[in-house]
């Protein structure tokens, strides 16, 4: 853990009064760690009945946090992520669960296994072209298995914040999705990305997160969270003029404050067609 030194909310009338003391998690994993306790995920995974002996995978699992929770029920949970550090971590933290270092754009031998179930959370906006790593994802399902998507939309959408930098975060979410780093729209296009994809789509859901959705002031942690995430984001802090991660952490704190981001969950079944993508060996 590490204290943010020195840092100043200047608006009069602050919530936190003077200094902010932010403690911030100083590795991924546990940043990871703490922001899962804002998310979600705990209801959805209870909507989706009886896990005793399924076979799950959780695809981009980061610190392993819903991995464990789908263990815990008692399903066989395989948890796959690129960040080998991330990996080696979540695997101390749980070792009953298999864990896998790899890149989800290729299900290489993890998606040999036919899952009953795929969960996927806050990962799918990271895919280059979503509907490519879907259809894999489709084929790495056992027939009638089901795919759950979670994800954010409109992340750095906050106000109150001035024109220059609204142009500035909307330019650069732009730029992100034609670079095919991060799709900041995710939430809106799951169900489109799940149909592209073959599957059949069997609902979704706007759901309320309390680090990324809230309204008026941010609480010290959700904003020492924030001051983590900005951190984590040199080419947004590069794209905008001085002074922006004050501004923006500024406006978290405000009382006026409200997001207009959405935290939403997709799912989807292997259906019908079920191996179509497997026999084109997409
Ligand atoms: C925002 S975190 C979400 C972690 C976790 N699923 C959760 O809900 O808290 C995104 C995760 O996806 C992983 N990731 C992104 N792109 C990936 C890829 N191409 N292959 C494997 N993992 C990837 C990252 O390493 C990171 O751990």
């Amino acid at each position: 853990m590490r204290l943010l030194p020195g840092r100043r909310c200047a608006r009069p009338g602050c919530p936190w009064n003077g200094k902010i003391r932010m403690t911030v998690p100083s590795s991924l994993f546990d940043q990871y760690e703490r922001q899962a306790r804002w998310r979600p995920v705990a209801a959805t995974v209870q909507q989706l009945g009886p896990l005793e002996g399924k076979k799950v995978a959780d695809l981009g699992c980061g610190s392993g946090h819903v991995a464990r929770m789908f263990a815990a029920r008692g399903a066989q949970v395989t948890g796959i992520d690129r960040d080998a550090e991330l990996v080696a971590l979540a695997a101390r933290k749980a070792p009953g669960v298999h864990w896998v270092n790899a890149d989800l754009s290729d299900p290489g031998t993890w998606g040999r296994s036919g899952f009953d179930i795929i969960w996927s959370s806050f990962t799918i906006a990271y895919a280059p072209d979503p509907t490519t790593w879907l259809k894999r994802w489709h084929a790495a399902l056992a027939p009638g298995g089901r795919l759950i998507l979670m994800d954010v939309g409109g992340l750095l959408d906050h106000e109150p914040i001035g024109e220059a930098d609204r142009e500035t975060i909307g330019h650069f979410c732009r730029e992100a999705a034609q670079a095919g780093l991060y799709h900041f729209d995710a939430a809106e296009r799951l169900v489109d990305w799940l149909e592209a994809s073959g599957f059949d789509v069997l609902g979704e859901t706007d759901l309320h997160d309390e680090e990324l959705t809230f309204t008026g002031p941010a609480p010290p942690d959700v904003l020492a969270a924030w001051a983590a995430r900005l951190a984590r984001m040199p080419r947004l802090r590069a794209a905008a003029s001085p002074g922006f991660t004050d501004r923006f952490l500024a406006s978290l704190t405000h009382p006026d404050h409200r997001s207009h981001s959405r935290v939403r969950a997709a799912i989807g079944r292997r259906g019908r067609d079920a191996g179509r993508w497997a026999a084109r060996g997409a």
